[in-house]
This record gives C-alpha cells, structure tokens and sequence, in this order.
C-alpha cells in the first residue's frame, strides 16, 4: 500500500504522526525531518517555501504517497498554495487551532503558543481577523520552546522553571487566556509538562482534525494489515539522529534513512 507523507523541519510532526497513527494504524507512514534546514522558525518565508517545496517535491518522486501532509505550521503558513500547484497528490497543511479555541473560550481571552514565524505571518492575522475577532488574542514566539522538545525527544529532561518563565507573559497580566493554541507541531509532544506549568489552562492543537481529513483520504482494502511499518527519512548526518532511534523506535519506526544526494 503506498504510504503517507509526514513533513516536518524536526520531530514535531511526530505529534501528527502519533494522532494519524492512533486513528489508522494500518496506515504507513514515511515521516522525514527537513534537520539541514530546522529550525524553520527563524527562517524567511521565501526561504521555508522554498525548502519545503524542495523537500515535497523529493518525497513524492521517491515514495509515491497517496496523501502529504506538511505538519509544521511554520511551513504551512506560507507554503501550502505553492506545494498543492507542484505536487499531483493531496496536501494536508497543518495551521494553528484559532477557530476551535475561539469558539471554546469562555472568558473570550486566548493565547496563541507558536514559532516566531508563525506569529506574525499574515495567515495568522488572517485567521484570528476571521475567527477570533470576539477575543483577545496572546501571541507568545519561542524558538526556545522548540528546542526544549527537541532535546526532550533526544531524552534530555525538561527544564520546568524554564518552561513556566516561557509561558509567563499568558499570566502575568490581568486577564489570561482560558484556552492555549498550540500552533507549533512541537509542542503538543511536551503537553503533560505544559499542563505542570498552567493547569489551569485547555491546550488546543491541531491534530485529531488532522487524522480525521488524513481519514477520508486514504484508500484501505480488504488485504490491508492490521500493522503498518514506518520509515523515517532526514535531509542531513546527523548524531541526533541516532538520539532519537528509541523516540522513533517507540513508534514503531525503525527504518531510518537520508534523503539520496542528487
Ligand atoms: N514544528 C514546526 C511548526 O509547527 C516548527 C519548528 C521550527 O521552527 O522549525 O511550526
């Protein structure tokens, strides 16, 4: 059966993985880490399209995925328009969870939790103009963040104090958001320490939306397998990459592999 596509600049769509996963696991997956361009965060948006499409374009070639989703908001802020005009298969982008948080607010206060990109993209503002009109809007950038979960995936421990001074500008003022968007992959991977830090909070990510569109593309027939195998693919050697085996591993990923050098 020709897999899925799951594109990242790291492991953050590790987040989608694991909700598609959860979803259809019969499916399989190809999971690939953009590591040479990561983080796409502090990156231009000519350059984020540009690598994301680069990147795309190598994985249909070489997998032949019967669906992509690009599972990084960073990237799918600015590069969907051009990856659905090059690509022959369905692009799935991953963007920030405004609406629902929007519509679930009770004090009409939310935060928005994402990369420095994210935040200030015109998709973004166009969202919230369109969605959360009614609410007051935090936004809060950290690259930080990013690499916290990052490490964490590599089994580094995460720092708590530093994970509560991150979210401290939600707090420290006299209204703060009763729903959090997390419109970063990453993210939603560090929900449990998240919650240790504001447990007042309700997070909001993109993910169960996502496996659900992933669900009424995909074809399943009567020889499908209970079981899928999953492969991982990086755009760069790198020994983080063998950090990250038992994270992979604990997905069933075992199959890791670099993109081929043209
Ligand atoms: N996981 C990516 C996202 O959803 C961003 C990480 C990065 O800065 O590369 O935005």
């Amino acid at each position: 059966m020709s897999p899925i596509v799951i594109f990242d600049s790291g492991v953050g769509g590790l987040s989608i993985f694991d909700d598609v996963h959860q979803q259809l696991p019969w499916l399989p997956m190809v999971y690939c880490s953009d590591n040479a361009g990561f983080p796409y965060g502090s990156k231009s948006e000519a350059e984020v399209e540009e690598r994301a499409s680069q990147c795309l374009t190598y994985l249909q070639k070489t997998y032949r995925p019967q669906v992509m989703v690009i599972a990084c908001n960073t990237a799918s802020t600015v590069a969907l328009p051009r990856a659905r005009q090059v690509l022959s298969v369905p692009v799935i982008g991953v963007v920030p969870a405004i609406k629902t948080a929007a519509s679930l607010s009770k004090n009409h206060c939310i935060g928005l939790l994402a990369t420095r990109g994210t935040i200030k993209r015109p998709y973004t503002d166009q969202l919230i103009r369109e969605f959360a009109s009614h609410c007051e809007v935090i936004r809060i950038g950290s690259s930080e963040l990013v690499h916290l979960v990052e490490q964490q995936l590599r089994g580094l421990p995460i720092n708590q104090a530093y994970l509560s001074e991150i979210l401290s500008p939600f707090f420290d003022r006299l209204q703060s958001p009763d729903h959090i968007v997390l419109g970063c992959t990453h993210f939603p991977l560090i929900k449990a320490e998240l919650s240790i830090s504001a447990p007042d909070v309700c997070w909001v990510d993109s993910g169960l939306a996502i496996a659900r569109q992933v669900s009424t593309l995909v074809s399943q027939s009567e020889t499908t397998p209970k079981q899928a195998t999953h492969r991982a693919v990086f755009t760069q050697a790198s020994d983080t990459i063998e950090a990250l085996r038992p994270a992979l591993h604990a997905r069933g990923i075992d199959d890791v592999q670099l993109v081929a050098q043209e």
